[in-house]
């Protein structure tokens, strides 16, 4: 090998380690003692997701919806977040413990979610805007997501295997071509768990401000 390959070689090399050391393994150190902590009522905080929640964020992931939304909200001073009611407080790495692989997000298209459901804890609100996002928010430049859920029109049965207490009714002047009842599919009601179970709010020492 010639001088300037082992250059080459060494250069490709050098550059990898240091960063895969800065990026992945020094943080990795630096936050592998971090823990839940405990709630007055004895629970944790964070609590890893299970069940609809867990399938709710798959349903976030593989829709894209990190395209749009940020969930990480920053310390007063460094941005407007806590001022428009996006969270009481900065958002810290022990929020994100048991989060693989986390949903923070870079874009802020739409407002942030990392505690949509302390502030927005309805689920037929969050029906309608994702069926439509007009119906909620007019004006509203966010995708409709209609195929997470299953279309009703007037005295239409309900599909099998679902239950009259999912349905979602839709407003009279947002009713279009007979539809006027909404069904969750499995996906779209996992989803809207998963977004009701957003929430960051909690005090933690190290985010005191
Ligand atoms: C193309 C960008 C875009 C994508 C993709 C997108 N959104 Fe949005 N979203 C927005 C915009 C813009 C708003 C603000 C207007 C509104 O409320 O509709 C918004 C608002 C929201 C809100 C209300 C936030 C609040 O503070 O009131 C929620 C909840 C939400 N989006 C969830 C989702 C979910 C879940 C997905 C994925 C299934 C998604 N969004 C995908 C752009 C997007």
């Amino acid at each position: 090998m010639t001088s300037r390959k082992i250059g080459l070689t060494l250069g490709v090399f050098l550059t990898i380690t240091a960063s895969v050391t800065g990026l992945v393994i020094v943080p990795n150190w630096q936050f592998r003692e971090l823990q839940p902590v405990k709630k007055a009522d004895g629970s944790q905080y964070p609590m890893p997701l299970f069940g609809e929640q867990a399938k709710g964020r798959e349903v976030y992931i593989d829709q894209g919806c990190i395209y749009c939304h940020s969930q990480q909200i920053r310390m007063k001073g460094y941005g407007a977040d806590i001022r428009r009611n996006w969270g009481t407080r900065r958002s810290v790495p022990r929020d994100y413990i048991h989060e693989k692989p986390h949903q923070l997000g870079t874009m802020r298209t739409g407002p942030d979610l990392a505690s949509i459901g302390s502030r927005q804890p309805s689920t037929v609100w969050h029906a309608l805007h994702l069926y439509d996002p007009q119906i909620t928010s007019p004006g509203s430049i966010m995708p409709r997501f209609q195929y997470l859920y299953t279309e009703l029109r007037d005295g239409e049965a309900l599909p099998p295997g679902t239950f009259e207490a999912d349905v979602v009714k839709i407003p009279p002047q947002f009713q279009k071509n007979g539809v006027t009842r909404l069904m969750p599919t499995d996906r779209g009601k996992a989803l809207v768990e998963y977004l009701k179970g957003l929430n960051k709010t909690f005090p933690l020492p190290e985010a005191a401000q």
